[in-house]
């Protein structure tokens, strides 16, 4: 399948562009950025072409991977899956229920198969925690994500959208949701709160009675970043073990390898736009129920 990289910044080129063009089934065709000289610039790495020219690029390929902020996404996405275009898109879909919405009901219109890249559904280490918890009769689960997005060694220092007051929310929900929701259930409502710093505590309800809570920050001191992801019921608390290394690019390889089977089979994606939209839904909620200080249904 011939892919168009939609984005011309540090993860667009470091890990989007980094798998395609080494994946065994996959060719990297080219790169879009509104800015054609950056677009060459990140092209020229992978010797492929960079263009500021979407219409051309989107007529010359199978499948885009999306990697612009999430505000900037739903417009692209909608445009690529009118060309016929299948849909790599990145976390969050977008940042409005009726953004997500456009994106799931243009895929639907088109044919397009799609696949949100929720890194850690792509991760083997994850796979297996996923297959343990759903063993389990869970009550509950707990995400704290304690991230330096601004730190002077990350590659996010000068992310616009991650400024925002609610992006850590919106940056690190979806990862967090992406393995509670497939072993708790549905989040049907949502309560939460934002700290000084900005840190968000969310308590989500799922369907069928476990409970969940999210702490999430952006601005965490480099010394107390970190992950923690677990769930726990009647096997006890299973908690997913952090991936050393940079593994993001080979997670997107086994996505690129999941849209492909996708595309040929017409089958429908756990992870797909949908399922992204679904997310939105959720982050609306508990973003609403930040602002309202309080209980908010999905
Ligand atoms: N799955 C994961 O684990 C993971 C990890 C990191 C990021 N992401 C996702 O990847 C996406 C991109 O993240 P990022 O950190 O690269 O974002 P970012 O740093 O805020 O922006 C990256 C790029 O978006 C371009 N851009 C900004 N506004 C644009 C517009 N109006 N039209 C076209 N391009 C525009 C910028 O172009 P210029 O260079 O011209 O300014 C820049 O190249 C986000 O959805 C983020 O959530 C996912």
């Amino acid at each position: 399948m011939r892919f168009a990289v939609l984005g011309s910044g540090f993860w667009a080129t470091e890990v989007h562009a980094a798998s395609l063009a080494e994946h065994p089934d996959a060719e990297l065709v080219g790169i879009w950025g509104r800015d054609a000289g950056k677009a060459q610039a990140a092209a020229a790495r992978y010797d492929v072409a960079g263009t500021d020219d979407l219409d051309a690029l989107l007529a010359d390929v199978d499948a885009v991977s999306i990697s612009v902020p999430p505000a900037v996404q739903p417009d692209l996405a909608v445009r690529a899956a009118e060309a016929g275009c299948h849909l790599l898109l990145e976390k969050p879909v977008a940042l409005s229920v009726a953004d997500a919405d456009r994106v799931v009901a243009a895929t639907a219109a088109a044919g397009v198969a799609s696949v949100v890249f929720l890194t850690f559904r792509f991760r083997t280490s994850a796979t297996t925690w996923l297959e343990q918890a759903s063993r389990s009769t869970l009550v509950g689960g707990s995400v704290t994500w304690l991230a330096s997005t601004f730190a002077a060694d990350s590659p996010f220092r000068g992310s616009v959208w991650r400024a925002e007051p609610g992006a850590p929310l919106w940056d690190l929900g979806p990862h967090a949701l992406s393995l509670l929701t497939p072993v708790l259930g549905p989040v049907v409502a949502a309560q939460g709160s934002r700290a000084a710093d900005g840190t968000v505590n969310v308590i989500l309800e799922h369907e069928a009675g476990p409970t969940s809570t999210l702490t999430l920050s952006a601005t965490a001191s480099p010394l107390s970043a970190g992950e923690e992801f677990w769930v726990h019921g009647d096997a006890g608390r299973l908690v997913l073990l952090p991936e050393e290394g940079r593994t993001a690019h080979l997670a997107h390889a086994v996505a690129v390898t999941e849209l492909q089977a996708a595309a040929l089979t017409g089958g429908a994606h756990p992870c797909d736009a949908a399922y992204g939209a679904e997310q939105v839904r959720v982050l609306a909620a508990a973003e609403a129920a930040i602002a309202a200080g309080a209980r908010q249904r999905v």
